[in-house]
């Protein structure tokens, strides 16, 4: 299969923006260059909310990854996972389920680079490939976890990176036929209904010239990814408002239209 241009961005381009890179600067990490400090600043200074939605964004991530844990599932395949930012989806996985296995799948080297060299424990991989390629990265999953069994698969902040023309219930759809009955899919991706047009326009130049452009989808064609999976309740909210938590910090003041979020049972 060739892949779109995109898909072949060279991962050790450091002279443009990484949404990798960026997404670690808006979590207070320091794997970024200046560049990516630039593209997401400028974002930020238009709209200060950013950095707290990426925030809730990642909080999401890790209250999905223990419910699915807490409804049993013990093995996650995490694709556009990002650069390490602890804790990680294997430290919360194992508080529940000691053991778990998990399997990091990122399309940017340096995610994988970052992976390597925090000494991931053993039965937790990581695996350079892109979410267009559903074959690598299932046989590569297949490795490591058993894939009879059900799998927490994640995509969580990463669809919003493929453009609107490709075939992403396709890419879903694909993964989901890969996995077990009682697998579960945690996603949450850019949404572009309730999002004033000059703030979409803003935030797609921030990422125009970066490794991967970004781009909000409408809540209907979202909607339509979630066909032959049941959406756990509460449904598609902010991430903020997925099972909030009490001692959560107060990231629902963050205006986080930008973002919704479900957790599904296939
Ligand atoms: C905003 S980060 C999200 C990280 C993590 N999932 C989270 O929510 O905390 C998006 C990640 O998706 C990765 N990514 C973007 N497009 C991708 C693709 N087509 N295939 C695999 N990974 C991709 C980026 O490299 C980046 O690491």
């Amino acid at each position: 299969m060739s892949l779109p241009h995109e898909a072949m961005a060279p991962e050790d381009d450091t002279l443009r923006p990484d949404p990798a890179r960026m997404y670690d600067y808006m979590l207070g990490g320091d794997h970024y260059l200046p560049v990516d400090r630039a593209a997401a600043q400028s974002l930020i200074d238009m709209y200060p909310t950013v950095g707290l939605t990426a925030k809730a964004n990642r909080a999401f991530l890790l209250r999905a990854v223990r419910a699915i844990a807490e409804a049993g599932v013990d093995q996650f395949l995490d694709i556009g996972c990002g650069i390490p930012h602890a804790p990680n989806v294997h430290d919360v996985v194992r508080e529940v389920r000691p053991g778990a296995k998990v399997v990091y799948v990122d399309a940017s080297a340096v995610v994988l680079e970052r992976i390597g060299a925090s000494g991931p424990p053993e039965g937790v991989v990581g695996v350079q490939a892109d979410l267009r390629d559903s074959r690598t990265i299932l046989e590569a999953a297949g490795r490591v976890l058993d894939l009879s069994r059900p799998v927490g698969l994640l995509l969580v902040a990463v669809l919003h990176f493929i453009r609107e023309d490709e075939d992403i219930e396709g890419m879903i759809a694909a993964l989901r036929d890969g996995l077990a009955p009682g697998s579960h899919l945690a996603m949450s991706v850019a949404c572009a209904d309730e999002i004033p047009q000059d703030k979409i326009e803003f935030g797609k130049a921030a990422y125009q010239g970066a490794t991967r452009p970004i781009r909000p989808f409408p809540g209907d064609r979202i909607r339509g990814w979630f066909e032959g999976w049941d959406v756990l309740p509460p449904g598609l909210v902010q991430p903020s408002l997925w099972r909030p938590e009490t001692d959560d910090p107060p990231y629902m003041e963050a205006r986080e239209e930008v973002v919704g979020a479900a957790v599904l049972r296939a």
